[in-house]
């Protein structure tokens, strides 16, 4: 066989596998704390369960926690099971983001807003390009993630940036490079995941402060999922932005896809409570991002 012929025929066997997938992100795998993430800090308040593969962090009136991926990525598929502080968990967030560690810094954030019993968590997800953030979306959530664990990912290639909630996309950030709105893809960046007393601002506008009878809060973690472009060197960014032969770089990932956007809408329609995007107060100008958005 030629290597043209070669070429063809795994070109074939590519699209074949990419059409047998579909367009759902690869299933994440479980895989222990350990082999992608180290504590950030406060060390002593992580609790390992059942060889690491269950991950408590612990948030007491003395500190709070956090952990890291051990590496930085650029692109790729990222996720991890969370049950969320049950009970009143007014005043206490968690957080799970990615991260460039510089001035001009990008991030892709999911924060949850704890509650008083029996009142909504709130999922505040951003998007920082270039040191730039201000596009809060907020949520209501369809279950209660405090009962189980429930799945939070991300997937970002040089195409969009997309947030699953229970594998429903809830948020999609498309790469509008070409009308000069900043989009990351250029700086790798660590996942981090932290919870920490924030009752200064984050439920009800910092009225509701946090009640630390109920202390410790207890988030739990599960399922450390990272399927990414490892780039630590120059070099190695150069490979994750130029080659494109993972399977986030294929066409079926560069959208949502038809099905995707219904949920999208379903979301939007009844469990999105604020989008900057629809903000007239704040943008009397409708950001240039989500002006041919279909997301909205
Ligand atoms: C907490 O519950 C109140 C009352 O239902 C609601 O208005 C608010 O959005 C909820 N979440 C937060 C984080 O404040």
């Amino acid at each position: 066989m030629g290597l043209s012929r070669l070429i063809f025929v795994g070109a074939i066997l590519i699209n074949l596998w990419v059409l047998a997938i579909g367009t759902q992100p690869r299933r994440p795998i479980n895989v222990p704390f350990q082999k992608n993430y180290v504590p950030t800090w406060a060390a002593d308040h992580i609790r390992y369960i059942n060889g690491g593969n269950t991950v408590d962090l612990v948030l007491d009136k003395t500190t709070g926690t956090g952990f890291q991926s051990k590496d930085e990525y650029l692109f790729g598929h990222f996720s991890m099971r969370m049950k969320l502080v049950g009970g009143d968990s007014a005043g206490v967030v968690t957080a799970f983001y990615l991260s460039s560690q510089n001035n001009e810094h990008d991030e892709i954030d999911y924060e949850f807003l704890g509650n008083r019993t029996g009142q909504p968590y709130i999922l505040q997800t951003n998007v920082f390009t270039g040191g730039k953030g201000d596009r809060e979306q907020r949520h209501y959530l369809w279950f209660d993630p405090t009962k189980g664990y429930h799945d939070y990912a991300v997937l970002w290639n040089m195409k969009q940036i997309a947030f699953y909630v229970d594998n429903v996309c809830i948020r999609v950030f498309k790469n509008q490079g070409d009308i000069g709105v900043r989009f990351p893809f250029n700086q790798p960046m660590r996942l981090y995941s932290s919870l920490w007393n924030a009752d200064d601002w984050a439920t009800r506008g910092g009225r509701e402060k946090t009640n630390w009878a109920g202390a410790p809060f207890i988030a739990s973690y599960t399922s450390f999922h990272i399927d990414g472009c490892k780039a630590s060197t120059p070099q190695e960014i150069k490979v994750c932005k130029t080659t494109g032969l993972k399977w986030w770089d294929q066409p079926a990932f560069a959208d949502l896809d038809a099905n995707e956007y219904k949920r999208l809408k379903w979301v939007r329609s009844k469990w999105t409570i604020y989008n900057y995007c629809t903000d007239k107060t704040r943008y009397p100008q409708v950001p240039p991002e989500c002006r041919r958005n279909k997301d909205i």
